[in-house]
């Protein structure tokens, strides 16, 4: 087994462990924060030009722009320049465990989108953002931590989903099982999208905007 595939077979384990018993995400945090760190100069290189179309499919389904938008574990921030191009009022942010994912980001930042996307380093399991600070909290390819993601919503907002390889990405989390965790935190209105090799899901948060 190469080392890609054992980082995939460290990515399933770690989201099928963690989506179940998400205080056991500690034991794996260093680990994947070291392997996105040592991966990061060629994270680009190893994704498909159209990684993020079922992100992308689900964004333009949203009926009104959102005026703050988090893209959690951005990576090297594709998912949160596809925000910035396509919504060009929204202040985003990008957040990620690991530095060299976030300085890839940095550089790649164009100076039109300077002002209003920035990227911050910080843990999705513990947001340093208060209460209903979103209107859109997006991930691609990431575990979700769903308390957290639902406390930074605001009511009315977009929760989002995206793997960029279906089912078969190693990152990936059944939309049963989606459905069935944020409906218990009050979403509704669910949406499925399909789009080049990949799926999304997005959700509303209830309550009043
Ligand atoms: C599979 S990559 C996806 C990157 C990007 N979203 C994409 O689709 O190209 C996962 C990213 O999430 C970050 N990450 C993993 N768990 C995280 C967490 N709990 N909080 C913040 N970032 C996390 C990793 O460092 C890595 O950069």
């Amino acid at each position: 087994m190469n080392r890609r595939e054992l980082g995939q077979k460290f990515a399933r384990l770690s989201t099928n462990v963690v989506v179940r018993r998400p205080w056991l995400w500690r034991l794996f945090r260093p680990l994947v924060r070291k392997q996105f760190d040592a991966i990061a100069a060629e994270w680009d290189a190893m994704r498909m030009p159209d990684h993020l179309a079922p992100y992308e499919r689900a964004l333009g389904s949203l009926d009104r722009p959102p005026a703050r938008a988090l893209d959690l574990g951005t990576g090297t921030g594709q998912g949160a320049f596809a925000i910035a191009r396509r919504f060009p009022d929204a202040q985003v942010v990008g957040l990620d465990l690991a530095q060299r994912m976030l300085a890839e980001a940095e550089r790649k930042t164009l100076p039109e989108l300077r002002g209003r996307i920035r990227f911050e380093r910080a843990d999705a399991s513990a947001l340093p953002y208060g209460a209903g600070s979103f209107g859109l909290v997006a991930h691609a390819n990431l575990i979700p931590f769903f308390d957290e993601l639902a406390r930074v919503l605001a009511p009315g907002g977009h929760a989002l989903f995206a793997f960029s390889g279906g089912a078969e990405t190693p990152i990936y989390v059944p939309f049963g099982r989606l459905r069935e965790e944020l409906s218990r935190r009050g979403f509704t209105e669910f949406a499925d999208f399909a789009a080049a090799n990949g799926t999304a899901l997005l959700a509303r948060k209830g309550g009043r905007t």
